[in-house]
């Protein structure tokens, strides 16, 4: 008989995920028994559920969401270049006693702009945000060889914060803060806008982000997948942009984090559109 492989999403709250349903399928797919629970920890719980997880060793592989991606950082016996240098990790495996930390939400950007043959090197970029998910996109970009990376946020001091984290990793790279009000002058240049914030996320208010004048052809990457076509992706078919919602990127981390707790996935790309179809009747019913 087959082990099973037991596996879990730390996160508070973790109701509406739907990484169980994702990593159903995957194991269906590859034939490898899983159980994936939802966990939700109270913040005052984090502590010491970690350490009840990780003595207990029950869970080998551990997703890790909001808002935990940086808390659980001090726990780690090991951690990746991407956790080292961007402070965040949204998963976790648990090896021979001993925690590894890895982020693959910058996999994910970089597999989502592949797909959308959007060519990084040299290219300007204009992110809107500045948490956790922007600097995922910062560093994916940078680490691309991207020539310029505008981040503009409501709080200035959040995205001097991310750049500071980021020039010194990669001086080639120009980063430029830029107060929303301001970015106008830098529009027209700018091949890639990225939807970074939760503004037209289901539960927030429905407003676009998206600046005017973005010039035809550029490609609008809105990280919210829920709902699948946000105000942000609407307003930049509006204006004749490529559009790309948060959804690729939610699968391809996915499929890294499995990558890492239990090694290659053989016809990947075919997975991963089974994947797209299946998720969107998900949310369509959710
Ligand atoms: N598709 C995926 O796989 C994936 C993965 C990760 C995240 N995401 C999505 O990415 C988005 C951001 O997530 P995160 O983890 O980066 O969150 P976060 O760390 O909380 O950062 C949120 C950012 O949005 C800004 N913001 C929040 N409310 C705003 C408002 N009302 N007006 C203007 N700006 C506002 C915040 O600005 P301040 O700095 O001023 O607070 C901050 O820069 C979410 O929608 C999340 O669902 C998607």
């Amino acid at each position: 008989m087959k082990e099973v492989f037991f596996a879990g999403l730390l996160g508070h709250p973790v109701r509406h995920s739907i990484s169980p349903d994702i990593f159903r399928v995957v194991s269906e797919e590859l034939g490898l028994p899983t159980v994936y629970k939802k966990i939700n920890i109270e913040p005052k719980d984090f502590k010491s559920s970690i350490q009840f997880l990780r003595s207990s060793e029950i869970l080998g592989g551990w997703n890790v969401t909001i808002p935990y991606k940086q808390k659980i950082i001090p726990f780690f016996d090991h951690v990746s270049k991407e956790v080292q240098m961007t402070g965040a990790a949204n998963v976790v495996h648990l090896k021979n006693g001993q925690l590894y930390g890895y982020n693959t939400d910058i996999y994910g950007v970089l597999k989502t702009l592949e797909e959308q043959k959007f060519e990084i090197k040299q290219s300007q970029s204009m992110i809107l945000g500045a948490g956790g998910a922007a600097l995922a996109v910062a560093y994916a970009l940078a680490a691309q060889r991207a020539s310029k990376v505008i981040i503009s946020n409501r709080t200035k001091r959040h995205a001097q914060k991310l750049i500071r984290r980021l020039r010194p990793v990669f001086p080639k790279t120009e980063f430029i803060s830029v107060q929303p009000e301001k970015i106008g002058s830098y529009v027209s240049a700018t091949q890639l806008f990225v939807n970074a914030t939760p503004l037209g996320m289901e539960g927030f208010p429905k407003i676009s982000v998206l600046p005017r004048n973005c010039p035809r052809g550029a490609l609008a990457f809105d990280l919210i997948y829920r709902p699948e076509k946000t105000i942000f992706l609407s307003e930049a078919q509006k204006y004749g942009l490529k559009s790309v919602g948060g959804l690729d990127m939610l699968i391809w981390q996915a499929l890294a984090a499995w990558k890492i707790w239990n090694g290659k996935i053989p016809n990947e790309v075919q997975l991963k559109s089974k994947l797209q179809k299946y998720l969107r009747s998900v949310l369509k019913r959710n």
